[in-house]
């Protein structure tokens, strides 16, 4: 059975394809396109699923939207009557997004790939969440989380899937809460107001909170109260995302924490602005994070399970996770790579194939290298054309050789394989440097990644050396896997790995196995031989503002722009010229 799964209109448009109830690729839009969170129909995507999976699109069995979209409008709608005359304005933009596109989904899709509409299915957003969190995990029984900004009506949903002994598998959803009640527009409001994009920025307020103090939890807890059944609710008159697209937070919010942050002001954190701009950062991720803990506690006594997979996109906060880990009861918390919206797609397809066809449970291949491989020899090729000096090399010598060269202090654009799904760079596209001074970050901040100074670097380590160097708890690697956990630096390596310990002593580490990427665990030993240290810097391979790089050709294009000086693809190596170098430091370009 050929499954699509599709997700699109919001932010991270994606698709996924599921054969024989197995994924076989995935992709979000923002790859391909080079456009950052494309949130269109991801036309790209399917074609390029459907196309490495060899699949006509009417060989489809289902293709699957992954939330619904009436029911959206509904809530739209809903929310748009209980504020109107305040929400006159906005809405009639708002229904005009929506009837362009979003609730058209059925006649969009089944017009782009000549699928009859009984077809096409719908999953409810949390849903998708849920199956893109439990059946890609190995887990047998698990509690689910799901927490976002909103998907139609839902923010938040706990329940528990279950891979029973007939073979089939079954995710129930016990209860949810609903918009505008929601912990991902809590912290998207704080985003908004530290002048970040929202649906983007939001693990730049995570950084920044490591700077803060939690000086104004009394404060964040006026806007978010605890309810009798366990669940929260929002003061909102403190928000207006609820009736408005133009802005997310109130005047009596400013009255509370103070004048918004310009997008353009730098953050000083020598100035008191600076400063309050951290400690607004830090109490909001403080209650974020006690919220969660709270809410994952009770479902741990609730279901009495071990496991927990967590979901939405509020799952990208590894700091959240790592205490949900430690204070929570469960002893293993799974994150998938993809916890966000873009996942969906995959999720939707896989809920589809267990719930809708009921097709017997299949093992997930546990990685996130789904998307597409990339080729050395179109890297070699354009190397070539611009004159750069290009070698190929057999895999030992050249990992033999990019080990020389990060122990030298260069920094590396690595890319092998198929490209990671998710928003992390997991070792497939990623830069890579020493990760033991501190000029090292500062370098690649400031030649590199173009960004601010607060945002720290991960760590990547063999699974078997990661707790010799970060304090791991149990269950700790497996939130490693992915990047999903941020843990403390043991202190006796901060100063050994200055580049990516951040400022409270933490990393938000990755603990590679080798089966899921040979090839960089076989660099991580390389360098482990010459340093004593098998630890690398891995940052995502890509320039401020723009997606992760997918084909050997934009990987060359950031090369080209930026400060790496080796690129690697596959079995080829391009190094950078002399003469490129100083042309790079003279002009930056
Ligand atoms: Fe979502």
């Amino acid at each position: 059975m050929k499954i699509l799964g599709i997700s699109a209109h919001y932010h991270d448009s994606a698709a996924a394809l599921v054969i024989d109830s197995v994924p076989v690729c995935a992709v979000q839009e923002e790859r391909l396109s080079r456009r950052k969170n494309d949130a269109a129909f991801p036309l790209l995507a399917i074609d390029w699923c459907l196309e490495h999976g060899g699949v006509q699109p009417e060989e489809l069995d289902a293709v699957v939207f992954y939330e619904r979209p009436m029911l959206k409008f509904e809530r739209i709608l809903t929310c748009a009557l209980r504020s109107f005359p305040h929400s006159w304005r906005t809405f009639p933009r708002a229904m005009r997004n929506l009837l362009g596109e979003k609730i058209w989904v059925r006649g969009i899709i089944s017009s782009h790939l000549g699928v009859p509409a009984r077809k096409i299915l719908f999953t409810e957003h949390h849903q998708s969440h849920a199956a893109a969190a439990f059946l890609t995990s190995p887990s047998r029984r698990a509690a689910i989380l799901t927490a976002d900004g909103v998907g139609e009506w839902a923010t938040l949903t706990i329940g528990h899937g279950e891979r029973r002994p007939d073979g089939s598998a079954a995710i129930t959803l016990l209860r949810e809460i609903r918009f505008p009640h929601s912990l991902g527009m809590l912290y998207s409001t704080f985003t908004a107001y530290l002048g970040f994009a929202v649906n983007e920025d939001e693990y730049k307020v995570m950084g920044l909170a490591a700077y803060g103090r939690p000086t104004m939890v009394d404060h964040v807890r006026k806007l978010i109260h605890r309810t009798p059944d366990g669940a929260f609710a929002l003061d909102l008159d403190y928000f207006e995302y609820q009736t408005t697209a133009e802005r997310s937070f109130s005047s009596r919010f400013v009255d509370l924490f103070g004048p918004p942050r310009d997008s353009s002001e730098p953050i000083d954190l020598e100035t008191p602005r600076g400063q309050r701009f951290a400690d607004c950062a830090c109490s909001v991720q403080r209650v974020l994070e006690d919220t969660l803990v709270e809410m994952a506690r009770s479902l741990q006594r609730e279901t009495g399970m071990a496991d927990l997979c967590i979901g939405g996109g509020v799952a990208l906060n590894g700091v959240a996770n790592a205490r949900i880990l430690a204070e929570s009861g469960f002893e293993r918390v799974f994150v998938p790579a993809a916890p966000g919206d873009a996942g969906c797609a995959l999720g939707a397809a896989l809920y589809a194939d267990r719930t809708h066809f009921r097709n017997p449970d299949c093992e997930v291949p546990d990685h996130p290298f789904w998307g597409p491989p990339v080729d050395g020899a179109e890297l070699a090729k354009v190397a070539h054309e611009d004159s750069q000096l290009v070698e190929e090399l057999d895999e030992y010598p050249l990992i033999e050789r990019i080990a020389d060269d990060l122990a030298a202090g260069r920094i590396v654009g690595w890319m092998d394989g198929a490209s990671e799904f998710g928003p992390r760079a997991l070792g497939h596209r990623s830069i890579l440097a020493a990760p033991h001074k501190a000029e090292m970050r500062d370098r690649l901040n400031r030649d590199i990644k173009y960004r601010e100074q607060f945002r720290p670097f991960a760590p990547v380590v063999p699974i078997e050396a990661a707790s010799r160097y970060f304090a791991l708890p149990p269950g700790g690697l497996r939130l490693a896997r992915f990047m999903s956990g941020v843990f403390p630096v043991r202190p006796e390596w901060r100063a050994r790995l200055a580049a990516i310990t951040h400022v409270d002593g933490t990393a938000r580490v990755q603990a590679l196995e080798r089966e899921m990427s040979p090839k960089l665990y076989a660099l991580l030993e390389a360098y482990g031989r010459r340093t004593g240290i098998p630890v690398l810097l891995n940052t995502s391979f890509n320039l401020a503002g723009e997606p992760i790089v997918n084909r050997a050709i934009e990987g060359y294009s950031t090369f080209r722009r930026s400060g790496i000086d080796i690129l690697v693809a596959g079995r080829t190596l391009v190094l950078k010229r002399a003469s490129s170098m100083a042309k790079f430091k003279e002009t930056g370009t």
